[in-house]
């Protein structure tokens, strides 16, 4: 239990770094939270226009959670999907940001990668064919999301399962604005400075 708790810590901690916000105002391209849809993510930084920085943005929120997960995996399966799961709640709800952080899909990928590569594979995938088909960096991770956990369910992989459908229905939850706009056609497109 203690091992739980001290990865549930770790991830926390770890998953609380806004490298969004960070990076953004390092490059002296201001304050994230109030440019485009004011959140702290790599689509948002997209809309500054430094294609660099939001793939850097995307890389570090990402590889986070990667790291909490690889590190929390020496207390074994428990630990490392508790790293997982606060791994995304960290960035979602930020001690340094007064606990507004963001929607958690560059991390829930991170976590991924940690806890069974080959399904974070077919994540990127999923996510790279709905955003150049339908160009809408939320829906692409609402797709991805949906199967990551039912993937994990059809490999026999329970407890995945359970925490990945857990993370799923939070970046859900985190969307849903994004889920209105798309309903009502009027979510902003990649590339666009919405
Ligand atoms: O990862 C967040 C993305 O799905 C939506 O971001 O800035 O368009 O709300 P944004």
């Amino acid at each position: 239990i203690v091992a739980v708790i001290s990865s549930a810590v770790l991830g926390y901690l770890l998953g609380s770094v806004p490298f969004g916000v960070i990076l953004t105002k390092l490059a002296g391209a201001g304050d994230l939270r109030s440019i485009g849809s004011g959140n702290i993510g790599a689509t948002n930084v997209l809309r500054t226009g430094r294609k660099g920085l939001a793939a850097a943005t995307l890389l570090g929120d990402a590889l986070k959670g990667t790291l909490a997960v690889v590190i929390a995996w020496r207390f074994g399966e428990a630990g490392a999907l508790a790293a997982a799961l606060f791994a995304v709640l960290g960035h979602m709800f930020p001690i340094w940001l007064g606990f507004r952080g963001g929607k958690g899909v560059a991390t829930y990928l991170g976590v991924l990668i940690g806890a069974g590569w080959p399904l974070a594979v077919g994540f990127a995938l999923v996510w790279i064919a709905m955003a150049a088909a339908l160009r809408y960096s939320s829906l692409a991770a609402l797709t991805a999301t949906l199967l990551t956990p039912v993937a994990f369910a059809v490999m026999g992989q329970w407890a995945q399962a359970v925490v990945f459908a857990i993370l799923t229905a939070l970046v859900w939850w985190r969307h849903s604005a994004n889920i209105g706009r798309l309903i009502a056609g009027s979510e902003s497109k990649i590339g666009s400075k919405g």
